[in-house]
């Protein structure tokens, strides 16, 4: 097991991440001297596989453990569903030494998240992320938070958990697509903040393919290690925390675009990527080979690589509603050659006119 110890004073905590972890659940929350009532929110696809064993442990080591489960989908992180988590909170007597934890990907990690940032105020959770994506990124550094008709993400609270505990085993049962979709994020890490993790992906990319379980140990470490970095030095994303949006501004937009429904978010990361380097290099930030590389290591990934189809006016449209735009200008992550970045202001229509430049 590797641990990573993620500094932010009163609000550190470890990340925990090795094969065959689920077991030792008990223990570990035993050892942090959390109260005896703890909620496991979780959903059925998940829970049908790992609840099991995470109650039991949990029972061992002396805990009352319940389920809540919620319904599993995007579509499905919203109010009514934290209403729901609430309601169970209550009906089960939780009090402020009670905890929480989220099993699951980024979705039942953000709304469990959120649902311990505000229950009574606050009390603690524990992360146990069961996708690539959440354990290189969704489950570290705090935010949480549920959709609003309008947006993504709109409705939130920066909260840090007590501990993540990710067992990379979980992994071996995510279906393919999204698998590959985390595998976008790991790239976005090389390429905007480690050049060495870059070329490691690009020597690799059979052994990723297959998910070898050594490798992917080493990667989901070095990946939290870069965003444990990043959240010490700028936990609430008043500056260098933006750099994680790299690919995100347009990947964003192509997931409005397409209903959330043509794309999963790995996947419109991936296609935005390339549109950010395309940008990149258009600007002189990087060359030619820069985007040359980032584009075949997508692609060997089996991630898209091009912009869905739209009009100019609808990537306009989609790219202005945008957290990051201020009067029309948005704050967009390029790489600086491939392993750095630089934060520049566009406007939608410069970014759109670059999805609609034939890649
Ligand atoms: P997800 O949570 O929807 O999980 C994807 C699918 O995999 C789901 O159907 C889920 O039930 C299933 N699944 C999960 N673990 C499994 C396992 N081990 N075996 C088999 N199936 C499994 O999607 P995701 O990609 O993990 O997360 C996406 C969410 O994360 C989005 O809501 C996004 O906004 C959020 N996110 C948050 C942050 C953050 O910093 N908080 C960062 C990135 C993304
Ligand atoms: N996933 C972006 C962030 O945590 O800031």
């Amino acid at each position: 097991m590797k641990t990573i110890t993620i500094n932010l004073g009163l609000h550190s905590y470890d990340i925990a991440i090795g094969e065959g972890l689920l077991p030792g659940i008990g223990s570990a929350c035993k050892a942090m001297g959390l109260g005896s009532n703890v909620a496991v929110v979780t959903n059925p696809t998940v829970s049908t596989l790992y609840s099991d064993v995470v109650i039991s442990a949990l029972k061992d080591a002396g805990f009352s453990p319940f389920v809540i489960e919620i319904q599993d989908g995007e579509e499905y992180k919203n109010c009514s569903t934290l209403q729901r988590i609430y309601d169970c909170l209550i009906d089960a007597g939780m009090d402020r030494r009670s905890f929480i934890i989220a099993l699951g990907g980024g979705v039942v990690g953000d709304i469990a998240g959120f649902a311990s940032a505000t229950f009574l105020r606050g009390i603690p959770f524990i992360q146990i992320p069961t996708t690539l994506l959440a354990q290189v990124d969704s489950s570290v550094g705090g935010k949480t938070g549920i959709d609003h008709p309008s947006g993504k993400n709109l409705i939130g609270a920066f909260y840090q958990p007590h501990l993540v505990f990710s067992d990379t085993g979980t992994l071996k049962t995510l279906e393919k697509r999204h698998y590959l979709a985390g595998l976008a994020e790991v790239v976005k890490y090389g390429v905007v903040l480690d050049a060495d993790l870059f070329l490691l992906l690009e020597a690799e990319v059979e052994g990723l393919l297959k998910r070898d379980s050594d490798l992917l140990a080493r990667i989901i470490a070095r990946c939290c290690e870069i965003k444990a970095a990043v959240v010490e030095e700028d936990e609430k994303e008043s500056g260098l925390r933006a750099v994680l949006n790299y690919g995100h501004t347009l990947g964003h937009a192509f997931e409005t675009i397409s209903g959330y429904q043509g794309m999963v978010h790995g996947e419109a990361v991936a296609s935005g990527m390339v549109q950010a380097a395309v940008l990149s290099a258009s600007e002189g930030y990087c060359t030619e080979t820069d985007v040359q590389r980032i584009t075949l290591l997508l692609q060997s990934l089996k991630l898209p690589v091009t912009a869905p189809q739209a009009t100019f006016d609808e990537l306009v449209n989609a790219i202005s509603k945008d957290k990051k735009n201020r009067s029309g200008s948005i704050k967009f992550v390029c790489n600086q050659g491939i392993g750095s970045h630089s934060f520049h202001y566009f406007t939608p229509a410069r970014l759109a006119e670059v999805c609609c430049s034939g890649r």
